[in-house]
């Protein structure tokens, strides 16, 4: 590919060290889908007769991913077309460079990435909703420094997760629009010489629209790591739902229990009943903060514009597409599936010490100053009213009142379910291809999923 003015091959020690065809494999399908594009614009440009067009189109479509000792993935798919096209196959590359070849692969890659972290959140933010529909009255404490604090319902609890979720969603949603640029076209980094239509082009492979600088566009990784923001984001929100459940489902709280299915026993103690999902979740999240973190280091000192050290960028992303893709049908699963100990949860919210805030509040409406009353309520230490009647007062917009909680159950029910991108799309396109896909915890790449 690049051997002209060498006057010996590559090392086995570059070779080792310099290849991507192990990982960047994954993006097998997006160079063929921007091979395709760009031969069908050499076509348009006059550089291509429309018979060799045809030819390199029809080949590219046939090509199947194997193993191989390639140098990366753009390589292999010049030497796979090179074995059925001979010359012809070298003609692809014109006015084109591995540069805005990656950076365009990437942005096609991130763009499914995207829609299957839609996919993936949407099923878990609407079991929530559901949950809170039906659970919109079911008392439990609500904490603060994790002390018993007020009573609030299982169902508000849920729409909080709901709340996080839909602003997850809207993140990543925003990332995609904001990444949806083809980069191809602008070439090693000074953009092609050839008459290429780059709109064109770039709708040509669902873009909406081109990038607007060449040194910027090869060099670019904004997309991936908004992508691995988002997602570490996300992973924070459902550490904190998994740090909440493991405390509910402990022994000595118990307002809940884990489906067995989804909980591991001890090989020891016959007794015990462990939240390893929630646990692994809580231990992701940590790994994913370190992949964002990694990642900005990654690029924070790049002059430029395509440096090598951007091949490391996309291990990260294969990995964290690949870990929501068993993380999240779990936790929608295990969410859906907890039972709740209804008796117990309500015991607690009804304890004395709980309603003393509601009592304070009522000493206050008599006109005693709220300071005064509040002195008065923690001398008598705890008070006696009436649990759904102190539920029913937080009435506010957003308040845990149980009519409250339904109103917004139903609400945001109905705005998870309505999603005017994907209403057009095919069947198909709602399944994540990486909804329980292999060893997402070591690498993407040992993992053939194409
Ligand atoms: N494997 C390379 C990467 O992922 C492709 C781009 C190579 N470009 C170059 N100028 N060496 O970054």
């Amino acid at each position: 590919m690049w051997g002209g003015r060498f006057s010996e091959g590559p090392s086995a020690l570059l070779r080792a060290l310099n290849d991507s065809f192990s990982f960047d494999r994954e993006l097998f399908a997006e160079d063929v889908q921007g091979s395709i594009a760009w031969a069908t614009e050499l076509g348009h440009a006059g550089v291509l007769e429309a018979d060799e067009v045809s030819l390199l189109v029809e080949s590219l479509r046939l090509l199947t991913l194997r193993e191989g000792d390639y140098e990366d993935v753009h390589s292999f798919v010049e030497s796979a077309l090179r074995e059925t096209l001979g010359p012809l196959a070298g003609k692809l590359h014109t006015g084109r460079s591995r540069n805005d070849q990656v950076a365009t692969d990437l942005k096609l890659w991130l763009k499914k990435a995207c829609d299957d972290f839609d996919a993936l959140v949407r099923p878990l933010a609407r079991v929530l909703a559901q949950r809170a529909i039906v659970e919109a009255a079911t008392a439990m404490p609500g904490y603060t420094h994790l002390k018993q604090a007020e009573p609030v319902t299982f169902g508000h609890w849920c729409l909080a997760y709901v709340e996080m979720l839909q602003r997850d969603l809207s993140r990543m949603n925003d990332a995609k629009n904001r990444g949806d640029e083809c980069p191809l076209g602008s070439a090693a980094l000074a953009g092609t010489p050839l008459k290429i239509d780059r709109e064109r082009l770039a709708h040509s492979l669902g873009f909406a629209r081109a990038t607007a600088n060449s040194l910027d566009a090869v060099s670019d990784r904004d997309f991936a790591a908004e992508y691995l923001f988002t997602a570490s984001m996300l992973l924070s929100h459902l550490s904190r739902l998994a740090e909440d459940l493991i405390f509910y489902t402990s022994d000595e709280v118990a307002y809940m229990d884990l489906p067995d299915a989804l909980a591991t026993g001890s090989s020891r103690m016959p007794q015990k009943k462990n939240p390893d999902v929630l646990e692994l979740t809580r231990g992701y999240a940590a790994r994913s903060i370190g992949e964002v973190t990694g990642f900005l280091s990654l690029l924070k000192g790049l002059p430029l514009a395509y440096n090598k050290d951007m091949q490391l960028d996309k291990e990260p992303l294969f990995r964290t597409r690949a870990l929501l893709g068993v993380l999240l049908p779990a936790l929608t699963a295990l969410a859906g599936a907890l039972k709740l100990n209804r008796e117990c949860m309500r015991g607690a919210a009804g304890s004395p010490l709980l309603l003393s805030t509601d009592a304070a509040d009522e000493l206050a409406a008599t006109g005693i100053p709220f300071r005064e009353a509040h002195e008065i309520v923690s001398r008598e230490r705890g008070h006696s009213s009436d649990l759904n009647t102190v539920l029913a007062k937080k009435n506010v917009y957003g308040g845990t009142a149980p009519d409250r909680v339904r109103e917004a159950a139903h609400k945001a029910l109905e705005s998870l379910t309505c999603h005017p991108e994907r209403s057009e799309g095919s069947p198909e396109s709602e399944r994540p291809s990486h909804i329980g896909g292999g060893s997402f915890a070591v690498s993407a790449a040992q993992d053939d999923t194409r």
